[in-house]
Order: C-alpha cells, then sequence, then structure tokens
C-alpha cells in the first residue's frame, strides 16, 4: 500500500477525509479528541475553501468524508457542504453530539444525501451524560435518537466508555436497544489530549473493564444480530500496540478547522511542521509535503520495530503516543511489551487498580474542555502542570 518513504513517493490515497470543520462545542467533555491548545488557533475555512479542499481530495481518490469539530452543527453551511459533496461522490457522515440538530436541518440533510449520523451519548444517566459534558443535553440528544430514526438513518450511536460511565454498560446497552440502534460503538478512551490530561481520573480497572466485555458480549448473545456492538479495549490494555490510522499517511486524512492537513487527529502535537490547505493544494500535501512522509514506510523505525516481524501489520503503533510518552515520535509505541518504554503503561495500569475518589469528588480536580482551559493550556510551560 505504500513505498518507503525515503523517495518522498507513496501509491496510497486518502480514501477517509476527516474534516473538523470547527473547534467550536457546545459541550465540555472531559475526554475530548481536539487538541488541547484549540483556542489559540486561527480562523476557520470558508464553505469555499472546503469545498476546494473536498474536490481535490475526491479527485486524488478519496470516497468517505467525515464531517466533525467540535460541534460540526454550530457551522450554518453544513447543509450546503453536504449537498455539495455528495454530488461530487463522497458518501458523508456527520459525527455529531446532537446539539443543533432541528428537524428542519435533518430534512435538508436527507434532501442533499447525507449517508450517515453518527449521534454520541456520554452516558445512559442524564445526571453523568450532563456532568461528563458540563452541559444539560441528555433530554435533547434523546430528541434528535427520535429525529434520527424518524428520517429513517441507521441510528448509529457512540458512546466513549472510561472509569465514570463504564459500570452503566449494561444500561447503556438497553438504552441504544431502547432507542432502536443498529450500531453502537463502545469506544474506551485513548488517552490523548484532553482524556490524557484527565487519565487519572478516567483510566478504569481491569475488574472494570473485564466486566464490562462480559455483559456485552451477553448482550451481543441476546440481541444477535438485530444490533451490530463494537467494544473498542483501551490500549493501555494491550501487549501490542494499535496499527494507528492503518500506518502513517496510508488511507487518513484530516483537516483541522484551521486548514492544518494532519496523518490523524493528533498529529498536530508533534513537533513536524504540517501544510495548511490555504497554501497547498491536497495532492501535493499528501504526496510531497514533509509531514505526510515523515513515517510512511520503515526508515525511520529504530529498534525493537526496525527488525520486529510485526511491523508490517502494526507500523510501531501510534507516532502520537510515542511521542507524547517518550518526547520520541520514532520510538516503539510503549504499549508494545517489546518497547524499552513499556513499564510507562504498566505503571498507569497499576495505578488503575487502586481504589480513586468518587465521580462527586472528581467533579471538582477533572479538567473540562472549555475556552478558558484550553487558553491555560495554550500558555503552559511544558514542565508546568496545569493546576
Ligand atoms: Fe497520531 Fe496515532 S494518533 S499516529
Amino acid at each position: 500500500m505504500q513505498t518507503a518513504g525515503s523517495d518522498n513517493k507513496t501509491t496510497s490515497k486518502p480514501h477517509w477525509v476527516n474534516a473538523e470543520i470547527t473547534y467550536q462545542c457546545p459541550l465540555h467533555c472531559v475526554f475530548c479528541y481536539n487538541p488541547v491548545d484549540y483556542a489559540k488557533y486561527g480562523p476557520e475555512l470558508t464553505t469555499d475553501e472546503w469545498l476546494r479542499v473536498f474536490r481535490e481530495a475526491r479527485e486524488l481518490g478519496a470516497v468517505q468524508l467525515g464531517l466533525s469539530g467540535g460541534e460540526p452543527l454550530q457551522r450554518k453551511d453544513v447543509e450546503v457542504l453536504v449537498a455539495e459533496t455528495t454530488k461530487m461522490g463522497y458518501y458523508v457522515n456527520l459525527i455529531t453530539s446532537g446539539i443543533g440538530l432541528t428537524e428542519k436541518r435533518i430534512a435538508a440533510f436527507k434532501e442533499g444525501g447525507l449517508g450517515q449520523i453518527q449521534l454520541s451519548f456520554q452516558d445512559s444517566t442524564r445526571e453523568m451524560n450532563d456532568f461528563l459534558s458540563s452541559t444539560r443535553t441528555f433530554d435533547l440528544k434523546s430528541k434528535v435518537a427520535k429525529l434520527i430514526k424518524q428520517y429513517e438513518y441507521p441510528m448509529v450511536l457512540n458512546v466513549v466508555l472510561h472509569r465514570l460511565n463504564i459500570d452503566h454498560i449494561g444500561q447503556i446497552l438497553e438504552m441504544a436497544e431502547a432507542m432502536g440502534a443498529e450500531h453502537v460503538e463502545l469506544a474506551n478512551t485513548q488517552f490523548y489530549a484532553w482524556a490524557f490530561e484527565n487519565r487519572k481520573h478516567l483510566m478504569p480497572s481491569r475488574e472494570q473493564l473485564e466486566r464490562a466485555e462480559r455483559i456485552t458480549n451477553e448482550f451481543r448473545d441476546r440481541v444477535g444480530n438485530k444490533m451490530k456492538v463494537y467494544f473498542v479495549v483501551p490500549d493501555y490494555y494491550a501487549d501490542r500496540p494499535k496499527a494507528c490510522m492503518n500506518g502513517w499517511g496510508a488511507v487518513f486524512l484530516n483537516v483541522t478547522a484551521d486548514g492544518m492537513a494532519l496523518p490523524c487527529h493528533e498529529a498536530r502535537m508533534l513537533p513536524l511542521e504540517f501544510p495548511n490547505v490555504r497554501d497547498h493544494d491536497v495532492r501535493w500535501i499528501w504526496e510531497e509535503s514533509p509531514g505526510f512522509n515523515a513515517y510512511r514506510g520503515d526508515d525511520w523505525m529504530q529498534e525493537p520495530c526496525r527488525t520486529c516481524p510485526e511491523k508490517t501489520k502494526d507500523f510501531g503503533g501510534c507516532r502520537c503516543q510515542a511521542f507524547m510518552l517518550t518526547g520520541d515520535a520514532t520510538n516503539a509505541d510503549p504499549v508494545c511489551d517489546k518497547a524499552p518504554a513499556h513499564h510507562l503503561i504498566t505503571e498507569q495500569v497499576a495505578l488503575a487498580q487502586k481504589p480513586q475518589p468518587p465521580a462527586s469528588e472528581v467533579k471538582q480536580v477533572i479538567l473540562f474542555r472549555d475556552d478558558k482551559n484550553s487558553r491555560k493550556l495554550a500558555t503552559r510551560d511544558s514542565t508546568t502542570p496545569i493546576s
């Protein structure tokens, strides 16, 4: 799929484009994957700029387009983006908290050919949903779920799992069933961005995880094919790393609200220069830019990845996780039990087995994703943790 990085050429295509069309969001989720310093980034791309990017990516072979954020519905032009990109031949997916999805808008999306709406819930209980997002949105989301069914979209529900809600897994699955969900993604928190800041409050214990998997499997046995349930295990509990993004610059192109093109959601944190779609066309970005070629192939790898027989399957894991935890993105992802820095993972896992304060106390200390905290984090000296 991809050639070695040294000649700056690739035969891969950006099949999947994810457009973070805005960093604005009415929610304040403690596990948000947007950069913690999002508040410092400049103006959002205009409608015309987005359409040019989508056209160029389509010419390069892109077929699937995710409109995400922030909360994409904060922008007024989503209807135009949907209608124009489906005409280009994209399968378009809206990734939303549901806030801002009125009947008028969903009717326009249907008319425009939107393929799928992925709705996120924070929990099955109003109390925890509203606490985790720092909003009163549970009832609103429930109404949106009904609208999605009414407009005959498949119900695709996403719930991020972590220490504070994983024990509600049975109720979360019952809620999904009552809503008539066809697909449920139970995605255990991956520790990047805001979730990394809150890692000690969000990491589940092994016991919690095993219970959740058992209940999910029992539920699957009961409902059969009626509902597809995906349970994404947190990689801290794995002994081999995930094949992040199916390889660097292999199939995935992420474009941020202000136009930065990235090979994954989190790469903005890396000490690399990434191109902006305002300055370059998508073909140059994908094929020629140093950022997209940095970790293609295996020339960049260090031991133990370089001679590891599994490197063609997992590509050495996640570059962003390697950088976050070891300070060098060319190191093996510490999740791998062959990685010299694997102890950084096992130490966190050991901490998670210890009793933690109840949710009512965590509320006082957990870091919510909001502009004030983001501005604070943007000016943080890396040696001084935010208080
Ligand atoms: Fe960036 Fe894994 S999130 S490579």
